[in-house]
């Protein structure tokens, strides 16, 4: 069960002064950075507010209380939070009254770090401590700095239900476990995000339906490692794996689009490939981060999985889906990662022949494995030649996959306007592409049939036929 935590240094405060509490501020924005994980989170964070009077505002300049969601997993992304800061910074200068709150990893990275190092920062609360973001609003309301970041083994938030941020009511995030056991030794996730810990699988499945009902056409399961599911039903007793869970979510209704991500290779399992295909409305869109395509460097970065095995995996990936589109994440120049180890990893690319991929230099994070144990020697000049190599290669592979599609009809879910065109929509197919097409009559929500007849290398281009 959950167990609201308070940190200690804040019953410490609040034992020498106990605030005269009402000062609450009801507006709150919030700005969010990093993985889809934190947009759900910013999602919660914004229902538990709401839930003590505060509400949600899309302008930042009205708000009494600005709320930054945080991301640590590279240094870039770091430096991209502390200029939102500086120029939070300036408008507490023109309003002394704004609270200023950094959320998420950040804030469970640096801890009181942060409210040292950023003067102007009035509360840092840490992922698993949002239950008691009220207590620490009123608490900085009263000039004290406020700070909770402990870690939880149980807090999955598996009660509330998120207010959705997407403006079209199509897709949605739901949040089905939180935390990651692995340890790569490049992450600094496990960290920031704690240990693995399942959401009950029947809040999920009541969060699923409440979405239905509002006429969500899309969820997306969401996890750092999804395949490890695992879930004991108190009630019947019965043991719940990702595969089942997947099959119970894709059964709520046949219209429901089901995606998940992110998929781990060493636990991805066959099962959840013949889940997937037994399901129409399970998307046939797998994203298996690689990280190397050198069994030396996999080894040093603790991934738990070969060469050999990854490429299995992706075998049996094509072999029992053989429409489905697998895209990837690949660090460049890791510690040691010599040209051969790169010449692998751009040959394991080749194989996968992957639709798309998320492409990042190594950057050293504190505490981790990494950099407790390796040099991080791969000089500057030599990891962007690497990453510049592995995109030039994705999207060689990106436009060969999309081309693959053209002369066929695929069906596309419609999410927008196109940013292009006022006349063109947007959509997604099951393998998670792009495509434009004229708008015609059609609706945002609508599932229409599409002729493909031209693409580039992030999007298919196309026309509705009946
Ligand atoms: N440096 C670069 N990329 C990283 N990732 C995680 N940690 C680091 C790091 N220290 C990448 C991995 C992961 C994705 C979310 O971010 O590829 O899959
Ligand atoms: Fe980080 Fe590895 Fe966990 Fe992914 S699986 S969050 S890369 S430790």
């Amino acid at each position: 069960m959950h167990q609201t935590k308070i940190d200690k240094g804040i019953i410490a405060k609040e034992l020498r002064f106990v605030p005269e509490i009402d000062s609450k501020p009801s507006k709150v924005f919030v700005e969010t950075y990093g993985c889809q994980m934190n947009v759900s989170d910013s999602e919660v964070v914004v229902s538990i507010l709401k839930q003590h009077g505060y509400v949600y505002t899309e302008i930042m300049e009205e708000a009494d209380l600005i709320l930054i969601n945080t991301c640590s997993i590279r240094e870039n992304a770091e430096q991209r939070v502390r200029g939102r800061l500086d120029v939070f910074r300036l408008m507490k200068k023109r309003r002394p009254s704004l609270l200023i709150g950094v959320i998420g990893c950040m804030a469970e990275r640096l801890k009181e770090k942060l409210l040292e190092e950023q003067k102007m920062v009035d509360l840092v609360v840490g992922p698993d401590s949002y239950r008691d973001l009220h207590k620490l609003v009123q608490q900085a309301g009263t000039g004290q700095k406020a700070i909770n970041v402990l870690l939880s083994r149980e807090e999955t938030y598996a009660d509330i239900s998120p207010v959705r941020f997407d403006e079209n009511k199509i897709s949605a995030f739901v949040s089905i476990m939180r935390g990651c056991n692995n340890m790569c030794a490049y992450c600094v996730v496990p960290y920031t995000r704690g240990a693995e810990r399942s959401r009950d699988t029947q809040t999920i499945l009541r969060e699923v339906r409440e979405l239905i009902e509002m006429g969500y056409k899309e969820v997306t399961l969401l996890g750092q490692n999804v395949d490890s599911y695992h879930w004991t039903d108190t009630a019947t007793g019965d043991e719940i794996s990702f595969p089942r869970l997947l099959s119970l979510v894709a059964q709520l209704s046949s219209k429901l689009r089901v995606r998940f991500s992110t998929s781990h290779p060493k636990d991805m399992n066959d099962e959840v490939l013949h889940t997937m295909a037994k399901y129409d409305n399970i998307c046939k869109s797998i994203h298996l981060p690689a990280q190397s395509g050198s069994t030396r460097i996999l080894e040093l970065m603790k991934r738990g999985y070969t060469r050999e095995w990854y490429l299995s995996r992706i075998e049996a990936i094509y072999s029992i889906l053989p429409t489905c589109c697998v895209t990837t994440d690949i660090i460049a120049g890791f510690c040691s990662e010599t040209e051969d180890d790169h010449q692998q990893t751009l040959s394991l690319i080749r194989e996968a022949k992957y639709d798309f991929g998320f492409m990042f230099k190594y950057s050293e994070r504190p505490k981790t494995y990494a950099h407790r144990k390796y040099p991080d020697d791969v000089p500057e000049s030599i990891k962007s030649r690497r990453l510049q190599e592995i995109i030039d290669l994705m999207k060689v592979l990106s436009v060969e996959s999309k081309k693959l599609d053209i002369g066929n009809v695929l069906e596309v879910l419609v999410e927008g306007t196109s940013k292009k065109s006022k006349h063109q929509l947007y959509g997604r197919t099951s393998q998670n592409k792009i495509v434009v097409f004229p708008r015609e009559s059609y609706q945002i929500g609508d599932y229409v049939n599409v002729l493909i007849n031209d693409c580039t290398s992030g999007t298919l281009k196309g026309k509705v036929i009946q």
